[in-house]
């Protein structure tokens, strides 16, 4: 479609991510608004324009989670979106206009949610938040998910890019792993004990080369990890098992994880989950 451009083409792992998204948000706002002392915000920190486009029919269009979210009834309290393209933020301004207190940034959520967001959803103050972390690649960092986990008052869901990490970052060669994607793994993960996880089974030696070759640990034992680390180290009390999201030849490309401290959110989550378990 030569208007969009600028659009990106989803598959129906991503068309999954959004219908959960989706039934969450509405069932998230029908509680938090019979709480009359509680106001409640959705903070969308990869926002993308609002909309997509369907990998198989380029012809359809597909709402993008700000969309979805401006569109739950009942209403949330405030909104924020951000995305580091200003074309996409243009295009959100534009889907945005006749709804109320929504607030589109333009620029990086890693510095604008822990810096400038955050601090308006405080606990101590009847803030209460929805936050969607939806990166595709290696691009945000531990800090927002840990503070997110101690805020007490945010609850999230994840996007964990576990095909990116397997392209780029656990290789069988770990000594041929660029630093720019270690980094970007440490920043992800908070620090290197990924390392611990991903290669726990004693090295080989390759017999040509003499250089190690590692074995290197399966998708769901780096989630289960990973898992583990939002309960112990972020602070969220009720971690749900993710949700794989895969292609069509089965190949997991990234998992769902929600995050919270409430077991009804929990709950709720599971039960929309096993939905979609083995659906893929
Ligand atoms: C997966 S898309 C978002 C899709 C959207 N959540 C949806 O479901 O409709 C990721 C978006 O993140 C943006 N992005 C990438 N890195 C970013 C960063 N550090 N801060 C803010 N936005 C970023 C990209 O421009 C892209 O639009």
């Amino acid at each position: 479609m030569a208007e969009f451009e600028n659009i990106d083409e989803i598959g129906s792992w991503s068309e999954i991510k959004l219908e959960i998204i989706q039934k969450y948000a509405h069932a998230y706002s029908v509680i938090l608004s019979k709480k009359n002392n509680l106001s409640h915000t959705y903070i969308d920190a990869f926002s993308g324009p609002g909309f997509h486009l369907s990998k198989t029919d380029k012809d359809r269009v597909i709402q993008g989670s700000p969309w979805i979210a401006l569109g739950t009834e009942p209403r949330f309290d405030d909104y924020y979106f951000i995305d580091m393209d200003s074309d996409k933020t243009d295009m959100l301004k534009l889907l945005a206009q006749n709804h109320d207190r929504v607030h589109i940034s333009n620029g990086d959520c890693n510095n604008l949610l822990v810096n400038r967001i955050f601090p308006e959803v405080q606990y101590r103050d009847y803030r209460r938040a929805l936050c969607l972390l939806d990166p595709y690649r290696l691009n945000l960092n531990w800090e927002v998910i840990f503070q997110a986990g101690q805020m007490k008052s945010v609850e999230i869901f994840l996007n964990f890019p576990t095909m990116d990490m397997n392209r780029n970052v656990f290789w069988r060669h770990p000594e041929k792993v660029s630093q720019n994607n270690i980094n970007r793994m440490n920043a992800f993960w908070g620090d290197e004990s990924w390392r611990d996880i991903v290669y726990s089974e004693p090295q080989q030696i390759h017999l040509f080369d003499n250089t190690a070759i590692e074995k290197v640990a399966d998708n769901d034992s780096v989630a289960r990890a990973f898992q583990a680390r939002l309960k112990e180290k972020a602070g969220f009390q009720y971690v749900p098992s993710p949700l794989p999201l895969k292609n069509s030849t089965d190949a997991t490309l990234y998992y769902l994880f929600f995050a919270s401290q409430q077991p009804v959110a929990a709950n709720i989550v599971e039960d929309i989950f096993s939905q979609y378990r083995g659906a893929m």
